[in-house]
């Protein structure tokens, strides 16, 4: 096992050790994964601690380095069982302190024992809201390194790289293999301009962002300049394209549809083939600008903070006719559920996709609650060597 956890763990000093709290080593097993995908031990007076880099199954010896309220953090000093499915991780800049970058907790796991993993957390996930054989087969990534379409970098003008492992320190990077090509030859561009004066951050901030994609270059990229949302692995968003546009064509009428969350109409282009109307909504003007200007037909565009009630509540009415409901919120979910229940009494079909488990479920149980059963569920691997996964689900009144 390479530890690739360095003398200081970034928690020790975000969580300090209480006065009185055991720290001694002590043998264990990893039970679980949390959603940041760290293991979780039990030590034998039943406290938990959340252990970065191990994985369910494997045995070991363990060093608490820190306490937050009650959750304790360690790391493993031995592993006695090392999981069979450990590899070597491919990036130079895997690891768990702060001199590694944070970005791909899993890289030391092989790619379909990360999938298994993914699997088994959906199902717990949504265990109660519906069966679990409701839950179809993961789809993984067809590449599990060199899929990645946008980044953000963070640069103080003398580095580029991501944020560490447990801090906010920059990492200094020289590679990413999870990046495209195309992202990764930015990525060398950008650094041939190091040091680099006009990335200092602005005062009192750490670093600047360079939001980069598939359509910039190291000579177009401005610091703090925002890209429109788009899906980070692009073979799998075309597999999310063709789900939407298979739910679409198996309707028995075009419905009227609401979109909320709509970005610059990534799915926007397929409802338009299949909807009599669709009202998109997303809350950053440049991408509902970029919406606007395709003249999908039957599309209106509107921007709109959907984690606000009055941001729903002076939504177009045109909302309170449809029956469809088509989102693809951030992590955060769709708080505000309800309210757009209350005023769209007519849908009977929410195609839910989402990038967190917990907000998935919470926001599910409301569709729940007013009449809706979840039809099928497909969890896709956007992300490889993170713990993200993504749902594609159906839900029916
Ligand atoms: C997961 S992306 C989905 C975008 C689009 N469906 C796509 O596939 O490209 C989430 C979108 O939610 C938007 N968003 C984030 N917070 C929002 C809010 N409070 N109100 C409305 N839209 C928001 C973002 O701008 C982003 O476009």
């Amino acid at each position: 096992m390479k530890r690739r956890y360095g003398k200081r763990n970034g928690q020790r000093s975000a969580a300090k050790q209480r006065q009185g709290e055991r720290s001694e080593p002590f043998s264990g097993s990893v039970r679980d994964l949390n959603s940041q995908g760290h293991g979780v031990v039990a030590r034998d007076d039943g406290r938990v601690f959340f252990v970065p880099g191990v994985w369910p199954g494997e045995e070991g010896v363990f060093e608490v380095t820190g306490t937050k309220g009650r959750i304790g953090f360690a790391q493993a000093l031995k592993l006695t069982h090392p999981s069979p499915d450990r590899i070597d991780p491919p990036c130079p800049h895997h690891g768990f302190s702060g001199e590694y970058c944070g970005g791909c907790p899993w890289q030391f796991m092989s790619y379909p024992a990360q999938l298994q993993a993914k699997a088994t957390r959906v199902t717990s996930a949504l265990a109660g809201l519906c069966q679990d054989e409701l839950i179809a087969p993961i789809w993984g990534s067809p590449q599990a390194l060199g899929y990645r379409n946008r980044a953000q970098f963070k640069s103080d003008g003398k580095q580029l790289g991501y944020m560490a492992a447990g801090s906010r320190n920059i990492v200094d990077i020289t590679v990413c293999p999870i990046l495209n090509e195309r992202n990764q030859q930015t990525l060398a561009d950008l650094r041939q301009r190091l040091p680099e004066p006009a990335w200092r951050p602005a005062r009192q901030r750490a670093w600047s962002t360079l939001h980069i994609d598939d359509d910039v270059t190291a000579d177009t990229i401005t610091p703090e300049q925002r890209r429109p949302f788009r899906q980070g692995n692009t073979e799998q968003n075309q597999r999310m394209i063709q789900w939407l546009e298979a739910q679409l064509a198996a309707l028995n009428a075009p419905p009227a549809a609401v979109e909320l969350f709509a970005g610059s109409g990534n799915f926007t282009q397929v409802m338009a083939k299949y909807c009599s109307s669709v009202l998109a909504v997303d809350s950053f003007a440049p991408a509902i600008e970029e919406l606007a200007a395709r003249e999908l037909r039957g599309v209106t565009a509107t921007c709109a903070d959907l984690a606000r009630r009055d941001g729903v509540s002076q939504l177009d009415a045109q909302c309170e006719n449809a029956t469809l409901l088509v989102l693809d919120p951030p992590r955060d979910g769709f708080a505000e559920m309800g309210a757009l229940l209350s005023r769209a009494v007519e849908l009977n079909t929410a195609l839910y996709i989402s990038c967190d488990l917990a907000t998935y479920r919470r926001d599910a149980q409301i569709l729940l609650a007013s009449g809706f059963a979840l039809e099928s569920v497909q969890p896709v691997d956007l992300f490889p060597q993170t713990p993200h996964v993504e749902l594609l689900s159906v839900l029916r009144r």
